[in-house]
């Protein structure tokens, strides 16, 4: 199906994925004929039943893993095109990843978890672990800096891969489930953090959720089946994001 026609500027698209896992009889292709549009200044929401693509295409369009064939432009650059080496330099300079499974390091302090796409990125370590200690506060942990990850219950660390995913103030947020652990304040204090990064203009956020409580701040969303995109339509974002606390019984 053509792709949803926007006139904002475009962060990051894609035409024609195919991504498939194994080999011979048990090759599975997970992404067919992908072609999908995230624009700067939105929250792009993927919607669609488990093992139906979304963490693979996440996966791409971040630059972690790469298609097997089709394109994937962001920001301006060819993403299927680069080496190695300029993949992780790119993914370094513009994606913030909030992974599904969080990904944080047990061995280190969460304030060392947040500060890593700042010491990438080159910041003395100094300045990074202060900007780490902020960013956790602003998702409510500063007096979790010093402890590990393995210390913090779930939706602690998931709030700690978040501000990771913030830190270095990347123009494209890209997050998987990520009120999936949050009881109903905190998910509120992360989807207004997404929601200030879309609303600069330049950045980008793309979402994927089950999560009904934050559909609202949705400017579109995207509906995913069997590896492919099978409706993209305009949200209610433009009415006002809100976090829904109570659910409809
Ligand atoms: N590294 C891998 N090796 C083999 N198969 C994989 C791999 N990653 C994903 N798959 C398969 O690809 C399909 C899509 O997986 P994916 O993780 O993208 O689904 P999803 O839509 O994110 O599901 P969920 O909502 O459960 O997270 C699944 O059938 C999964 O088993
Ligand atoms: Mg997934």
């Amino acid at each position: 199906m053509p792709d949803f026609p926007d006139t904002r500027p475009v962060a990051v698209e894609t035409h024609g994925i195919e991504k498939s896992f194994g080999d011979g009889a048990a090759k599975l292709l997970v992404l067919k004929q992908v072609s999908l549009t995230v624009c700067k200044g939105e929250i792009l929401m993927l919607v669609g039943p488990s093992g139906c693509g979304k963490t693979t295409l996440l996966s791409i369009i971040g630059g972690t893993l790469r298609p097997d064939c089709g394109e994937v432009t962001a920001f301006g650059q060819p993403l299927h095109r680069m080496r190695s080496s300029e993949l992780t330099r790119f993914r370094a300079g513009h994606i913030g990843f909030i992974f599904q499974q969080f990904n944080l390091i047990p061995t280190i302090s969460c304030a060392e978890n947040v500060a890593v796409p700042l010491l990438i990125a080159g910041v003395r370590s100094s300045v990074a672990i202060r900007k780490a200690r902020e960013t956790l506060g602003l998702v409510g942990l500063a007096d979790r800096a010093k402890d590990r990850p393995g210390f913090l219950s779930g939706g602690q660390q998931q709030r700690v891969a978040i501000a990771r995913a913030l830190v270095h103030e990347p123009p494209m947020v890209i997050c998987d489930e990520p009120t999936a652990a949050l009881d109903a304040s905190n998910g509120e204090i992360v989807m207004n953090l997404l929601a200030g990064v879309a609303r600069s203009g330049d950045r980008a956020v793309m979402v994927v959720t089950h999560d009904n409580r934050i559909f609202s701040y949705a400017d579109r969303i995207a509906r995913m089946d069997d590896g492919r995109i099978i409706e993209v339509r305009d949200a209610a974002a433009g009415h006002g994001r809100h976090f829904l606390h109570e659910l409809p019984h």
